[in-house]
């Protein structure tokens, strides 16, 4: 038995000299350290020797055994750092490091606002149209009763590429351009970017808008009213006071703009709301007959209501937002709290 333990602790380091990665380790504890190994069989053997030799070779056997263990710790150690040595060698890129977790993007809060009110007026039977930009003097101002020289021209302050082609200053045009082309009844929103030449913390030279028109045989104020008044409910989740002022539109007669109650004060007065308690969303009113008459309707058989909402004010409202300005600012920091 005393031979058989000299040679096991022989082969074990003659193997042990050769092993160069894991598998190899890994083997060789199987073989000479595992529970299976020719270590235990010798060791099973010791009950079979004479009484006063077992003292002895029983403690050659673990002395040898620790050894065997100790220099198998030796080589795992060697071959774990000889790995992560090579990984940093790897061009200078340290393969062991924790991957960066990918920033995911998120669409833009304005565009999530501008979604939730499409997606609240198509729940009413609204289809969605969509329309150029760069527009036509003729839709977006002389087709909704805005002649040439109108002081009405002035409540735009206008972005013009050509004496006749503008940045459209509202989605307005978008009714011109869908009655010319389509028959009552109608119930339409025409969601798109508009361009002003104004910027203060409650307006932006580029902002969107969602122009909404509904036209019938029969339709009243009342249904306007009913319609925004559902609409404000489903935005902000509960009953928004409205307040329709009276106002001037030359396309809409009657028109109000509508204001709601200002979210950030709670109506007492602040810097948002001018210190009014109010907040302007939108403006709207009876589709004027002039505009009917322009696109072929028969003023006498049909009627019908508008409006214009300003999303960025909804935007604003909705989240809390003081300045208007901070959604076109590109701060991360800001964008990524929607
Ligand atoms: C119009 O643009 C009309 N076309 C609305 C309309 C449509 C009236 C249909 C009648 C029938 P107004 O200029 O008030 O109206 O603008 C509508 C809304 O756009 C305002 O209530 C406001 O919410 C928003 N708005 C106006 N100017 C700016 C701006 N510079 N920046 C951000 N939002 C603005």
């Amino acid at each position: 038995m005393e031979q058989e333990l000299v040679n096991l602790q022989n082969q074990a380091k003659e193997q042990l000299a050769t092993i160069e990665n894991d598998g190899q380790l890994e083997e060789f504890r199987i073989r000479f350290l595992g529970r299976k190994s020719q270590f235990s069989s010798i060791m099973k053997g010791l009950a079979e020797v004479a009484k006063e030799d077992k003292p002895r070779l029983g403690q050659m056997a673990n002395s040898i055994k620790k050894e065997i263990e100790a220099l198998y710790d030796t080589k795992r150690q060697e071959i774990s750092s000889n790995s992560s040595a090579s990984s940093a060698d790897n061009n200078g890129i340290d393969l062991t490091l924790p991957g960066r977790k990918p920033q995911t993007g998120k669409l833009h809060p304005v565009t999530q606002i501008m979604n939730e009110v499409c997606s609240i007026f198509e729940s009413l039977g609204f289809s969605v149209a969509e329309g150029p930009d760069v527009e036509h003097d003729h839709y977006n101002f002389e087709a909704l009763n805005i002649p040439a020289h109108h002081p009405a021209r002035d409540m735009h302050d206008t972005f013009y590429v050509s004496d006749s082609i503008l940045l459209r200053t509202h989605t307005s045009p978008m009714q011109a351009r869908i009655m010319e082309t389509r028959q009552p009844p109608l119930r339409v929103i025409a969601p798109g970017k508009v361009y002003r030449c104004d910027s203060d913390i409650t307006h932006t030279p580029m902002f969107h808008q969602v122009e909404g028109f509904l036209v019938d045989r029969d339709v009243s104020f009342a249904d306007l009213k009913g319609v925004l008044t559902i609409f404000t409910q489903k935005m902000f989740d509960r009953d928004l006071e409205l307040r329709f002022r009276p106002s001037f539109f030359p396309f809409t007669e009657p028109s109000a703009e509508v204001d709601i109650a200002c979210v950030m004060c709670g109506g007492s007065g602040c810097r948002v709301c001018k210190r009014t308690g109010w907040l302007e969303i939108l403006g709207s009113g009876m589709i004027d007959p002039e505009v009917f008459k322009m696109v072929g309707y028969d003023p006498e058989v049909y009627s019908g209501f508008a409006f214009g909402l300003g999303i960025e004010r909804i935007a604003m409202l909705k989240y809390g937002i003081d300045d208007i300005r901070l959604y076109y600012e590109n701060d991360l920091r800001f964008l990524s709290q929607f």
